[in-house]
This record gives C-alpha cells, structure tokens and sequence, in this order.
C-alpha cells in the first residue's frame, strides 16, 4: 500500500477504501510505502498498521519511507537508488514470505475471526 501523509494521517479517501473491504483483507499480508514532509509519512503507516489489525491482516515490519519526498526522486527514479533498492527489496521479501506463510495457512485451516 501506498500513502502520503497528511496532517499526521493517511488521507480520507485511503481510509474510506479500505473500509470498503472487510473479509478481503483476512489474514493476508500488508506492506506500506509512503512519503511525506518531515515524517515521510512515518504516523500514517503507524496509524494503517492500527487499521490493518483490526481487519485481521498482518502488517509487515519493514516499510520504505520518503522523507521530504520532493528532494528524493529525479522524475521517477529515486536519487539514492540503491539505498531505496535494498530497502524495496527487504519489503518485498518479507511480503512474499508471509504471503506463502498465509496462503498456506489459510488453505490448511480457514480463518475463522
Ligand atoms: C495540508 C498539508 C498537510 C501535510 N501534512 C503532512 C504531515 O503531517 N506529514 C508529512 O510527512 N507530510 C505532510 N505534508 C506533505 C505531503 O505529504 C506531501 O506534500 C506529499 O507529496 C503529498 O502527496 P500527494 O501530492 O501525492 O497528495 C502535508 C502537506 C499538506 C499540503
């Protein structure tokens, strides 16, 4: 999931898209990126992780933030791309492990909420 923050949280219409959803997101894996002034987006991921327990997913630990998102891309590539590569893939990775953990899960026993 992708956000900007605004005044300290996600933006309204990111919330209202999500509660759109509610069996959907059972047991599944969430990662968030997100981008910002000065927190770079840190308090809307705090917030979604929040969120996403109450709806019975798994948030994943590690995140990929842009602080003062402006200065950080040129066009569409990050200036400090490999420091953002590693991270994207410590992301990635971590998602993927728990999406086959879950999958497996959930095929082995249904979540029951
Ligand atoms: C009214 C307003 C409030 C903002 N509040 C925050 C904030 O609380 N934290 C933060 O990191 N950035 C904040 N920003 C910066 C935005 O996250 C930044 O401009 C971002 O690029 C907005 O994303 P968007 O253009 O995709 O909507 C704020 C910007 C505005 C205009």
């Amino acid at each position: 999931m992708v956000t900007p923050e605004y005044n300290n949280t996600i933006p309204a219409a990111l919330k209202n898209t999500i509660d759109w959803f509610f069996d959907e997101w059972a047991a599944k894996p969430v990662a968030f990126v997100s981008y910002g002034g000065m927190s770079g987006g840190l308090w809307a991921v705090s917030h979604l992780r929040h969120v996403f327990t109450e709806l019975h997913a798994v948030p994943v630990r590690e995140s990929l933030l842009f602080h003062q998102v402006w200065r950080k891309f040129d066009g569409d590539r990050p200036r400090n791309g490999e420091e953002t590569e590693v991270a994207a893939k410590n992301l990635l990775d971590r998602l993927v492990w728990w999406a086959d953990a879950l999958r497996t899960a959930r095929a082995a026993r249904p979540y029951q909420r």
